[in-house]
């Protein structure tokens, strides 16, 4: 973490970023984020100079706790910010502190209304198991992917395979989306193959020559809960660089997950700028949303 006079600096470096990213990219206008992070540096620079801010904010009245958690998000935000943006998932989970909340930013219950608190999301009316995270973050992947092969383990009510191929279409992407569930879903896509299958056994799922012959980039997405390591072991053999991987609802699967990245060292990266989008694991991906190196 940083401290001391690294703090200030750091701190000072990043709003000097999100001054010259509001100033260009923005066009002027200032994120949620980008205003509060820079009132509380501005509120930080006010503090004694010759004292450290951890020192000056331990000694401020109860009425400036606002402060008192400002900076610890700062710190958090700076030293996760200073691992870059693709970082082995042994470095990240190691690190500690981690989040605001154990490894993530976003308290529990946050986050698990994060799918709708009375109803699920839901795409051309059918219901859609994603957070709302991630279904901000999902149309931003693709763009950045172009992915030509989009393979989704769980086909849920089939609503995301629709979803993620009619992204990709709307973004003139030629993609193809194969979709696996043990029962296939009433709907039907014309960029979508909805296949019946068994993740327990997944070597039985796909025709070998279809996965060397599908066409890279991929984005492999497990969402069947299921034989999470063998499915990892499995698509690995066909996995290119620069493919990605994304473990859904992943805080259950971190086992299986550091089970397989430790036989692949350097194999993958968790790309951070998706996994911290809205703050740290502030997605369903937890450390899982993977590229392959
Ligand atoms: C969370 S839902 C998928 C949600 C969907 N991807 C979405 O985002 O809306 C999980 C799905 O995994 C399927 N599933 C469970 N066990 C499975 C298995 N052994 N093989 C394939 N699919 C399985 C379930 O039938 C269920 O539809």
């Amino acid at each position: 973490m940083p401290q001391g006079d690294a703090l200030k600096e750091a701190a000072r470096r990043l709003a000097a970023e999100f001054q010259a990213k509001m100033e260009g990219p923005q066009g002027g206008v200032g994120t949620f984020a980008d205003h509060a992070l820079l009132g509380f540096i501005a509120q930080l620079e006010q503090l004694d100079p010759a004292a450290s801010w951890e020192d000056s904010v331990a000694q401020l009245s109860s009425r400036l706790e606002g402060l008192r958690l400002a900076l610890q998000r700062l710190q958090l935000l700076l030293h996760r910010r200073a691992q870059g943006r693709f970082v082995d998932y042994q470095e990240r989970t190691q690190t500690a502190p981690a989040g605001l909340y154990g490894p993530c930013d976003i308290g529990y219950f946050d986050m698990v209304m994060s799918q709708g608190a009375f109803d699920c999301l839901r795409w051309k009316g059918m219901p859609l198991f994603k957070t709302v995270y991630d279904f901000a973050l999902y149309p931003m992947i693709l763009w950045a992917l172009k992915p030509r092969t989009v393979i989704e383990l769980g086909s849920g009510t089939g609503a995301s395979a629709l979803w993620l191929a009619d992204l990709t279409a709307l973004f003139g992407f030629s993609s193809h989306v194969y979709s696996v569930d043990l029962q296939q879903p009433a709907v039907r896509h014309e960029h979508v193959s909805f296949i019946q299958g068994d993740c327990r056994t997944i070597d039985t799922v796909f025709a070998d020559a279809l996965l060397r012959e599908a066409a890279h980039p991929w984005m492999l997405i497990e969402d069947a809960h299921v034989n999470v390591y063998g499915v990892l072991r499995h698509f690995h053999a066909y996995l290119e660089r620069g493919d990605y991987v994304i473990v859904e609802d992943s805080a259950s699967k971190q086992d299986d997950i550091r089970q397989f990245l430790t036989q692949e060292p350097g194999g993958y990266k968790v790309d951070t700028y998706y996994t911290d989008f809205f703050g740290r694991n502030a997605t369903c991906a937890q450390d899982s949303i993977l590229m392959r190196a």
